[in-house]
């Protein structure tokens, strides 16, 4: 069965984010199209994202030395357990749909924490010699992401930094494709807010049957 994995990086629902409001209607046309897919929704504010600190070096380091994962601390076990259990649960599904608003040009903090703890080496890529080489060539994502003003063109699209990460991380990991659907102008342009998200809206819908 196609899993699919809906990975949310807001505080807010749809009621008062663009970027939840669009990912809305994107998933919710897309399981309309595949009932049989089963689409599982990581909250990143609301789930237990660790981050790599001393606990999981220390962790890392004592399997690393041969230990076994009893031996690590209730701290160590904890932090290192879940980060795997993120990892296995990201190679498990086969397509990705992410959401975030753009902050300070980029995406927020927890984003971050939740790519470390998916870019596994062994898992979601590998060393060779002749470099790294991606181990996710049969997955597709996708990136929603509202921005208070236009990035996708023009003199401010050097300085988006969350979707192009993304785009490149996606590449590290051989993902093949990797669609970007943005909702961008309306702190800008405030009279045309509303224009601006129905248009995306509508263009979710759309991207929601080639997904
Ligand atoms: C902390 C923060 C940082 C922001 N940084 C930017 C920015 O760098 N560039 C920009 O155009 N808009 C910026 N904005 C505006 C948001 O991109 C805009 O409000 C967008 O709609 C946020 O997505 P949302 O509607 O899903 O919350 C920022 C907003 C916040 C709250």
């Amino acid at each position: 069965m196609t899993k699919v994995l809906y990975i949310t990086a807001h505080p807010h629902d749809d009621k008062q984010s663009y970027s939840m409001a669009v990912g809305k209607a994107f998933i919710e046309q897309y399981k309309q199209i595949n009932p049989s897919h089963e689409v599982v929704h990581v909250d990143l504010y609301r789930e237990n994202i660790p981050q790599i600190d001393v606990d999981v070096f220390s962790g890392w380091g004592k399997l690393q030395s041969g230990k076994g994962f009893e031996e690590l601390s209730s701290e160590e076990k904890a932090k290192v357990g879940r980060l795997s259990e993120l990892c296995e649960q990201f190679i498990a599904a086969d397509k990705y749909v992410f959401v975030t608003p753009l902050w300070n040009f980029s995406f927020p903090p927890v984003m971050k924490a939740y790519i470390d703890s998916v870019a596994v080496a062994g898992k979601t890529f590998k060393y060779t010699e002749q470099g790294p080489v991606g181990l996710l060539t049969d997955k597709k994502a996708i990136h929603i992401q509202a921005r208070g003003g236009i990035y996708s063109e023009g003199p401010a699209a050097e300085m988006e930094m969350g979707h192009r990460y993304l785009s490149i991380i996606m590449q590290f990991f051989g993902v093949p494709t990797f669609e970007g659907l943005f909702v961008e102008g309306h702190a800008a342009m405030p009279d045309k807010a509303n224009e601006i998200k129905e248009n995306a809206i509508a263009r979710a819908k759309d991207q929601a049957h080639t997904f």
